[in-house]
């Protein structure tokens, strides 16, 4: 362990990264017109990969996969190995600096390296990126993220005043509480008055609701340097590599859902990049997570619609009473509305609805609502593509092998086995982080391993509701003795187990 290193100092715990899955980078890919590796036998490779816990997650859905993993401090790769080891998993992990990564080491379908770029002197930055260059498969996709610009002065505005304040501090701890109490007195000093101090004010919140490992590493970091997306993508391609397109939609990219910024900025700006580049100004951009491949890799600039309808689909949306004409507005609560006049579309969104965690085959939502020519198939892949850009659907190139009955011996993944048995937070298959508060699902979760059926599982629960003295949802503490507990938990089982379905925590059977 080296003491110097501020990720030895204090722990930066993983966590499964959806938006850095392969088969998201495969998807988006496919959605610009590149074919990317399979995932099944894929080689992956994480540049500063913490404790491993994403490589780790990938690993108990894809035990095929190569998976690589790189970080300079011992602390998080020894974390990684003994995760690993613990849930029976296979990943490889290195603790060395990612500039000791030579041709040795072969070459990789995907390689991620996420939260890094900006927390790493530039000698590393640009190392990264050779890495990215020189390791990745002729098809391959990297993933890198970053702080950028301008969001990136809004963070720097509390976070110099913050690095003034720590000065002459040097345990990690002392920082922290230092870091926190300054920012809830900047909270109550700014209340009042001027815009920026309303802006400073929203600043000391988000650093409020920061975990001690973000507030260290991100806020309290000696190096965090966020940069302008045309100079991240000039630096890019100085190492031979081109843009691909973002790895989350988030609220950064609706803006290219209005018409007159898209417009406006195509007279503006020519060039993906430079075009780009005005969204970030738009949207005050402090993050992306951007996506490259080999720039002699010819990528469509904007997503085509045609790949939609190699996917499958899905949307989780909330239908709202008929309007006047008719037509009738879904929203998933979070990002926004669409208003839907067509009612085999509208009635193809309740369907959804109703199967998620599952996805339809783009061909079965188009045979749903009856749209056979090409015409109609183009106008409903568009549609699912601007509500994947909205955030409110989801499209899948490759299907997540989420089971949604639940099988005669049901399965979670050994990760999510792992995790309850630490009492953390479980990762469903999709790469969601679920808290499951109480003691019995938890040990529900940790007994299915796919070798028990309902009725084993009743047993070993019951067995260890009595060894642990586990307590027991209301219904079934009125029990007069624990001698029918059995019986009860078994009857229970059934609901309990379509909820984790429902959750995506169960895998289907065989794969
Ligand atoms: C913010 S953490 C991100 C960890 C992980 N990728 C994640 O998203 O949870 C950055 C990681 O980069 C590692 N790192 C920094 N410089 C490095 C280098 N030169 N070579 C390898 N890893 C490095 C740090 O040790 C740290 O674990």
């Amino acid at each position: 362990m080296n003491a110097e290193n501020p990720y030895d100092q204090q722990e930066y715990p993983g966590s499964p990264r959806p938006q850095a899955h392969p088969r998201r980078l495969r998807t988006h890919a496919w959605l610009h017109g590149h074919r990317a590796a399979e995932l099944a036998g894929a080689r992956v490779l994480e540049l500063g990969c913490g404790d491993a816990q994403h490589l780790i997650w990938l690993a108990s859905e894809f035990p095929q996969m190569r998976l690589v993993g790189v970080d300079l401090a011992e602390s998080g790769v020894r974390r990684g190995r003994d995760i690993a080891r613990a849930a029976g998993l296979k990943v490889e992990l290195h603790a060395c600096d990612l500039r000791a990564i030579d041709a040795g080491w072969g070459e990789f379908d995907y390689i991620i390296a996420h939260g890094v770029y900006s927390w790493v002197p530039p000698a590393v930055r640009d190392a990264l990126l050779a890495v990215c260059a020189e390791r990745l498969a002729p098809a391959g996709v990297a993933f890198v993220s970053y702080n950028t610009l301008p969001g990136g002065h809004m963070r720097r505005l509390l976070e110099d005043m913050l690095t003034y304040h720590v000065r002459d501090m040097a345990a990690p701890a002392e920082r922290m509480l230092a870091a926190r109490d300054f920012a809830q007195r900047l909270v109550a000093w700014s209340a009042e008055g001027e815009p920026e101090r309303a802006v400073l004010a929203a600043e000391c919140q988000r650093l409020l609701e920061m975990t001690p490992a973000g507030l260290y590493h991100d806020a309290l970091a000696d190096i965090n340097t966020p940069l302008l997306f045309a100079d991240f993508a000039a630096h890019a391609a100085r190492h031979g590599l081109a843009y691909l397109a973002e790895a989350h939609f988030s609220d950064a990219e609706r803006i290219w859902l209005n018409p007159n910024f898209a417009d406006e900025v195509a007279q503006l700006a020519s060039g993906r990049v430079a075009r780009e580049q005005y969204a970030d100004f738009a949207r005050m951009r402090r993050f992306r997570q951007t996506l490259l491949v080999h720039a002699d890799v010819g990528v469509s600039a904007v997503p085509l619609v045609a790949a939609v309808r190699d996917m499958a689909v899905a949307a989780r949306l909330t239908a709202g009473e008929p309007g006047a004409s008719g037509a009738r507005s879904f929203s998933d609560g979070k990002n926004g509305s669409i208003s839907i006049a067509d009612p085999a579309r509208a009635h193809l969104m309740e369907v959804l609805a109703q199967m998620a965690p599952a996805r339809l085959p783009f061909a079965d939502a188009a045979r749903f609502t009856g749209a056979r020519d090409e015409e109609a198939l183009a106008d409903l892949a568009r549609f699912f593509l601007v509500l994947y850009s909205a955030g409110m659907a989801e499209l899948e190139l490759d299907r997540t092998p989420i089971a949604c009955v639940v099988a005669e011996r049901p399965a979670v993944t050994a990760y999510a086995r792992w995790q309850v048995g630490q009492g953390a937070a479980v990762a469903t298959l999709r790469g969601q982080v679920l808290e499951i508060e109480d003691a019995l699902s938890r040990a529900l979760i940790g007994l299915l391993d796919g070798q028990r059926d309902v009725a084993d599982i009743a047993h070993a629960l019951a067995a260890q509701v009595r060894t642990q003295n586990l307590p027991l949802p209301p219904a079934l503490e009125s029990s007069p003795d624990h001698a029918d507990l059995e019986a009860l938990l078994a009857a229970r089982l059934p609901e309990k187990l379509a909820e984790l379905a429902r959750v995506g925590l169960l895998v289907e059977a065989g794969a």
